[in-house]
């Protein structure tokens, strides 16, 4: 089978090659899955880069999720027993590997996702609205009329926690790094958005919600742009750290957690997910495709690339001011 393969940890545009490999075969409690579209995802570039929190062995295949349809089951009851062969499933791949034609994952990571879902938003089914429900629902708890204050606002998944905003009722306060971004998030439905360059993000937020800050703040940046929602958090305010696009760490004045009762926490699916009984994964599972259906979890999509094309993929996946996911087309759809 064809695949993409990096030999050396680097810039995925230059490390990334497609490679002839031998044909994967499932063991026990696993499947194969046929693979059809997987999304480029900042996690998947970390990987590639070798700045991901758990990095494989090299030669190696990225690609956590994707979309394909089960066509070889390996030994044992579980794949049977869940009548996976020849549904068309979210696959989900904790090890990476699906950028490629086929892909052995774990049975129980095999979702068969429903027909009126189409392929780009199966695709992009799992990381990103799943981190958005776990962090903004399950973790923080974000209640109606209550302000949420995010950066990045206008990624995939910030584009999704508005939508969530305008669907539970709370608010969302947007920060961006170009002006450019603005409007757009307000249209989306941001109750307010604003740039990291027009001033320190803690004294923005201040005028918007009053002297005393917000409750509750997500960030995947680092940098100054996290330092500034630490300092935007109220008294008892809580912070998660969910990503590293910046590369920089962030700043923390102990005064503000001691007197202040504030909370600064890390969040990972990828530890996240595996500690959810199944049927609260399926429940999850089926939240997120009801969502999907009233348009507030779906992901605006982008360009859809071939596998030779992988590393023009992930150099579009990383543009500044990209609009939609990049997705690569690993197969064509039975
Ligand atoms: N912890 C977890 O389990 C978990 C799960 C899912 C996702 N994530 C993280 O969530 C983040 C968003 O993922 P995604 O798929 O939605 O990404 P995406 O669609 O590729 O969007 C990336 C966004 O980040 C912005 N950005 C990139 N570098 C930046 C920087 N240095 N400063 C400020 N903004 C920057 C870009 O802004 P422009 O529009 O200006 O280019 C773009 O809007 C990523 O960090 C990802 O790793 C974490």
């Amino acid at each position: 089978m064809r695949a993409a393969v990096f030999e050396t940890f680097g810039n995925p545009a230059e490390v990334l090659r497609v490679r002839e490999v031998p044909d994967p075969h499932p063991g026990p409690g696993e499947v194969r899955v046929r693979m059809i579209l997987s999304p480029v995802n900042p996690s998947d570039l970390l990987v590639v880069r070798g700045q991901y929190g758990v990095l494989p062995k090299l030669p190696a295949t990225p690609g956590f999720e994707g979309v394909g349809v089960v066509d070889e089951l390996g030994p044992g009851l579980l794949g049977r027993m869940l009548r996976l062969e020849g549904k068309r499933v979210v696959a989900i791949n904790s090890r990476g590997g699906n950028w490629a034609e086929y892909a052995v994952i774990p049975a129980r990571q095999a979702r068969p996702v429903p027909a009126d879902i189409p392929d780009e938003q199966a695709a992009t089914f799992f990381v990103n609205p799943a981190s958005v429900l776990a962090m903004v629902r399950q973790i923080l708890g974000v209640s109606r009329g209550e302000w949420l204050l995010q950066s990045a606002a206008g990624s995939t998944l910030g584009r999704m926690i508005i939508k969530l905003g305008r669907h539970d009722g709370f608010r969302t306060l947007n920060v961006v790094r170009r002006r450019a971004a603005i409007e757009e998030l307000k249209k989306l439905g941001g109750d307010a958005v604003i740039a990291s360059e027009d001033g320190p993000i803690d004294q923005q937020v201040r005028r918007i919600v009053g002297s005393d800050g917000v409750r509750y703040a997500v960030d995947p940046v680092g940098g100054e742009t996290g330092t500034g929602l630490f300092r935007s958090l109220g008294t008892a305010g809580r912070l998660l750290l969910y990503g590293t696009l910046s590369g920089e760490p962030i700043q923390i004045d102990p005064r503000l957690m001691i007197s202040g009762r504030r909370v600064v926490e890390g969040f990972w699916l990828g530890h996240w997910m595996p500690q959810r009984s199944i049927p609260s994964a399926l429940l999850l599972f089926r939240e997120i495709a009801s969502l999907i259906r009233q348009h507030v979890l779906d992901s605006e999509i982008g360009p859809i690339d071939p596998l030779e094309q992988i590393a023009e993929a992930a150099q579009r996946a990383e543009t500044v001011g990209r609009h939609g996911k990049v997705l690569v087309r690993l197969g064509p759809r039975p």
